[in-house]
């Protein structure tokens, strides 16, 4: 196999061809790095949340960054099955991220619920039209993973929305 070049796709066994695996890698990459900058604004969530609903809230976020950190090992883990390098970094997450900064000065419970809510509903969105990016383009896998990603930022958001009345 031939050494990767910097920036270009790496080879591999793999049967899909180097441009489809280019094309998942880039929506993979652009996933990774917004999942990397939610988990943080959750954690950011779970650790300054004030309020009468801490103790449920606490909780809550603790859930939603075990989940979005699996999701982040499976998507990085992809990239590299496909012949990528993961945009893992912190200052390249800080770069590529497509989310709003999250505001560092938020206490209040219901506040976090919403910058959450707005942000899961964000990431869904693109990784929904991953899905089809890349089932389009003839890897079902990617597509498969996109679109289990996908169902747990569904289930986070209507369990954030529930709070919201
Ligand atoms: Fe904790």
């Amino acid at each position: 196999m031939a050494k990767p070049k910097p920036g270009k796709i790496a080879a591999t066994r793999n049967d899909l061809g180097a441009n489809v695996r280019e094309a998942s890698v880039g929506v993979l990459n652009a996933a990774l790095a917004d999942t990397m900058d939610l988990t943080n604004g959750v954690r950011m969530a779970h650790w300054t949340v004030r309020g009468p609903q801490f103790a449920a809230l606490h909780a809550l976020f603790e859930t939603f960054y075990d989940q979005l950190g699996e999701a982040t090992d499976d998507l990085a883990e992809r990239v590299v099955q496909l012949g990528g390098t993961p945009d893992g970094t912190t200052q390249l997450v800080g770069e590529k991220s497509r989310l709003p900064p999250y505001p560092p000065g938020l206490r209040d419970g219901m506040d976090h619920v919403k910058a959450l809510a707005d942000r899961y509903a964000a990431l869904a969105a693109t990784v929904r039209a991953g899905i089809d990016t890349t089932g389009d383009a003839g890897d079902a896998d990617t597509a498969d993973l996109l679109t289990g990603l996908s169902r747990t930022l569904d289930k986070a958001l209507w369990m954030l929305e529930a709070h919201l009345g």
